[in-house]
């Protein structure tokens, strides 16, 4: 059980505060999230790669909320972003532009300039044509952009197929002989200064096997480029630590950073970069929702809630696992149950099959680890104003970000038009 999220008196406690209290005041759905379960690990990873020079760049796509990013900020460290309302998010929650790095396959014309203007650390280049941009952009604007390749490994991390990024079909990242050329490229062309390496291989990595094959694989290309005469100051390894949502069993930290510490023990002169985003942000949210109905047609049973597929479209579109948990545990015998939103799809489910203890209408059930590409995938679908972020400090909450309203599901458009 999560420290941040446990029971007192048989009431689930987001830290100090009742959940039960954040629901009368904030209403439902609505995202908890406990500021210790999110800071805890950004301290963890500074500290385990705190004997090596390393930067940690926190993967804005998984929790973009401005209070949040201001808590990676307030640390020093830095971002990792992947479109250009993400650098904006990260430079208003104050995080330094020289701690963030860009990364993704399709990054545009003008998000090169904003992020050239705002002077990022470096771009994760991920295509011939995009390195050709960029070099363009940068000529124009009269500097020069920083630049990394990103590396396709091909290994298999051994994840869910929408979540892995390294397979040798995979859209993501440049082949050995691909990302060589263009690094000898880059190496000749005034408008760019090659600075790194990078790959990033999956999400939700239950083992250390991986990571490391990748590693070693980088590792080559940053030796064969110091053969070139090319010398590289960032060697960075993107995200993809495993957290436990049910009975998966992730590597430790710790285990995690001896390994790639070790592997690149002999390379010196070179700034790790960890760009981590579940391990940090899951286990720091959950998704409190409100029961509506129990529903029973013919053996199977549901519980309808609040929430839906529009909150936290992760069971839906990879069958994740997230625990539900009764917010006021009350001893009712457990029946099994699809728990279900309002949503007209049959992918709407928060949970399938799951022994729960018996609810009624009004009851409140938490969705828990729903901190990491929870909200910030959620949408509108079926016109559901989008829900409410609360942030957990000891015996206090603050609203991080209002509930939306009608009138924002209609800003922009207009019926006379
Ligand atoms: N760096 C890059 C370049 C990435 O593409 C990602 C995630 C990360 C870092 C952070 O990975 P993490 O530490 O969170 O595993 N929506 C899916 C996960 C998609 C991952 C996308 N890339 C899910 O809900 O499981």
């Amino acid at each position: 059980m999560n420290p941040h999220f446990a029971y007192k008196d048989n009431i689930l406690m987001a830290e100090g505060v009742s959940l039960a209290d954040i629901a009368a005041q904030v209403g439902t759905p609505a995202y908890v999230y406990s500021k210790a379960a999110f800071t805890a690990p950004l301290d963890a990873f500074a500290d385990a790669f705190k004997d090596v020079p390393h930067l940690v760049c926190f993967a804005v796509k998984t929790s973009a909320n401005l209070s949040l990013l201001r808590l990676v900020a307030e640390k020093g460290q830095g971002a990792d972003i992947v479109s250009g309302g993400e650098l904006y998010k990260s430079l208003k929650a104050g995080i330094a532009a020289d701690k963030v790095v860009f990364s993704g396959v399709g990054k545009t014309g003008r998000e090169m300039r904003e992020a050239l203007e705002a002077g990022i650390m470096m771009f994760n280049v991920e295509s011939a044509e995009e390195l050709a941009l960029l070099s363009r952009v940068a000529g124009e604007m009269k500097k020069i952009a920083p630049v990394a390749m990103r590396l396709n490994p091909a290994v298999d991390p051994h994840t869910h197929p929408y979540v892995a990024t390294g397979l040798k079909e995979s859209k993501f990242g440049l082949d050995r002989e691909t990302a060589l050329g263009l690094y000898a490229q880059a190496a000749r062309d005034p408008n760019v200064s090659v600075v790194g390496l990078s790959c990033h291989i999956g999400s939700q990595l239950t083992s250390i096997a991986p990571f490391l094959e990748a590693a070693a694989k980088l590792k080559g290309v940053a030796q064969e480029l110091a053969g070139m005469g090319i010398q590289l100051k960032y060697f960075d390894m993107g995200g993809g630590l495993g957290v436990n949502y049910n009975d998966e069993t992730p590597p430790a930290l710790a285990e995690y950073a001896a390994g790639l510490k070790g592997l690149l023990r002999d390379v010196p002169g070179l700034t790790l970069v960890l760009e981590p985003g579940r391990y940090v942000s899951g286990p720091s949210g959950l998704l409190l929702t409100q029961v509506l109905y129990n529903k029973i047609n013919g053996e199977k049973r549901f519980v309808v809630i609040d929430g839906a597929m529009n909150d936290l479209i992760r069971p839906g579109l990879y069958g994740s696992y997230h625990r539900v948990l009764p917010v006021c545990r009350t001893g009712a015998p457990e029946v099994t149950v699809d728990v279900v939103g309002p949503i007209c799809e049959s992918t709407d489910f928060l949970a399938k099959g799951r022994a729960l203890p018996q609810v009624a209408g009004g009851d409140l059930l938490a969705v828990m680890d729903a901190g990491a590409y929870g909200f910030s995938m959620s949408s509108n679908y079926n016109a559901r104003p989008r829900a409410a972020e609360a942030l957990v400090d000891g015996d206090s909450f603050t609203v991080v970000k209002a509930r939306e309203t009608y009138a924002d599901l209609v800003r922009g458009e207009d019926p006379s038009a």
